[in-house]
């Protein structure tokens, strides 16, 4: 298919939270190339550049003046293989729950963990995607973009992509200079399974090592049970990042409250799932206009219907005000407002 380029676009089927805005103008590209020509054509005509994938991690929070960018660059190729590891090439425009898929039903193992998360495979390499144990950093061993300002290819190695927490160099340093266009990953041809994950661990009672379609099953058995179906209700997954503080953080909410969940990152740091402060500030199924903080989940803001931005980012504000005031942490948004 060649470039497609629409104006007034409606953006609703281009973010999960279902947001009823329009772009200005928005474009579709299928290959490299393709990418290359768009660039050249629209730089520095003066007006904003957004470069989306499934939209499964943003706000938008007006009609976007500007350009919105999307690939259509879907392939997945096996590169090598040998006795421990395949590698396999996957362009950025594929849907990630395709790759995983392909990935289970080959026996690779790798991406079974990631399972159902919404978005591209582009986005996952920015966004650095993680569930139940696993972040996709651990299977990706290059990232292939093209630079903006100049339409020249770079490949990063996984170490250059300065992946932590739901964080890349493509979201800080190198924030909108890059577009991905294929990522290219590396998975075990061997049995190698991440199961600590609180109902993961009931599949290593049944089976001491289950296979990668076996793990999928069961991530998207979890995932169903407690997230939202974007098809159904829209959010954008996990609104707030969960919240990294200092020990004696903890050990002052721990005084108070004897349980609070916790994950020790280090000697000095505590992680504290945002989902918890949340419900103990009494925010559980609470609704503000048409958004709601997602009654199974809270740390999911969901739009009922007819939210909108100003309804999702009031209650988001309103959450994140009480958090601050119980605790005295401050909770960030996962969620980019765009
Ligand atoms: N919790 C509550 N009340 C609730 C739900 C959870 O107190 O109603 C507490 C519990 O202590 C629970 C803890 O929160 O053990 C953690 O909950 P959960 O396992 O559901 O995970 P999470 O930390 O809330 C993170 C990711 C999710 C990912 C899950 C599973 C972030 C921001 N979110 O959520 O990712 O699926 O772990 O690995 O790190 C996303 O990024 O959009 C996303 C959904």
């Amino acid at each position: 298919m060649p470039i497609k380029k629409e104006s007034n676009y409606d953006l609703r089927a281009h973010n999960t939270f279902g947001i009823d805005v329009n772009a200005e103008l928005f474009i579709t590209y299928d290959t490299v190339d393709e990418l290359v020509e768009v660039l050249a054509a629209v730089r520095g005509n003066g007006k904003r550049i957004l470069h989306i994938g499934a939209g499964s991690n943003l706000l938008f929070t007006s009609d976007f003046e500007g350009i919105i960018l999307h690939s259509g660059i879907k392939f997945i190729e096996h590169l090598s293989r040998n006795e421990q590891q395949v590698i396999v090439r996957a362009g950025a425009g594929v849907v990630w729950d395709d790759f995983c898929a392909l990935m289970a039903q080959n026996k690779h193992y790798g991406s079974e963990n990631l399972s159902h998360i919404p978005g591209e495979v582009g986005a996952a390499a920015v966004q650095n995607i993680g569930a139940y144990g696993v972040e996709v950093e651990s299977i990706i061993k290059q990232v292939e973009t093209i630079e903006i300002a100049t339409g020249k290819p770079r490949v990063f190695q996984a170490q250059q992509c300065h992946y932590g927490y739901r964080d890349s160099i493509f979201k800080n340093k190198l924030k909108g200079q890059y577009v991905v266009t294929a990522v290219v990953f590396s998975l075990s041809t061997v049995p190698k399974v991440h199961l600590d994950y609180g109902q993961l661990q009931e599949l290593r009672a049944l089976d001491a090592m289950p296979s990668a379609q076996a793990i999928r099953d069961a991530v998207i058995a979890i995932r169903k049970s407690k997230l939202p179906e974007p098809s159904e209700l829209g959010s954008a997954g996990s609104f707030f990042k969960n919240p990294v503080v200092p020990v004696n953080v903890y050990d002052e909410i721990a005084a108070t409250y004897a349980n609070v969940p916790h994950y020790v990152i280090d000697g000095e740091r505590v992680k504290i799932p945002a989902a918890w402060l949340i419900e103990q500030c009494g925010f559980k199924g609470k609704t503000h206009g048409g958004a709601a903080v997602y009654e199974k989940q809270p740390l999911i803001i969901v739009n009922q219907g007819h939210a909108t931005p100003t309804d999702i980012m009031e209650l988001a504000e309103a959450v994140k005000q009480s958090v601050y005031n119980k605790f005295k942490i401050n909770i960030q948004p996962e969620v980019n407002y765009i």
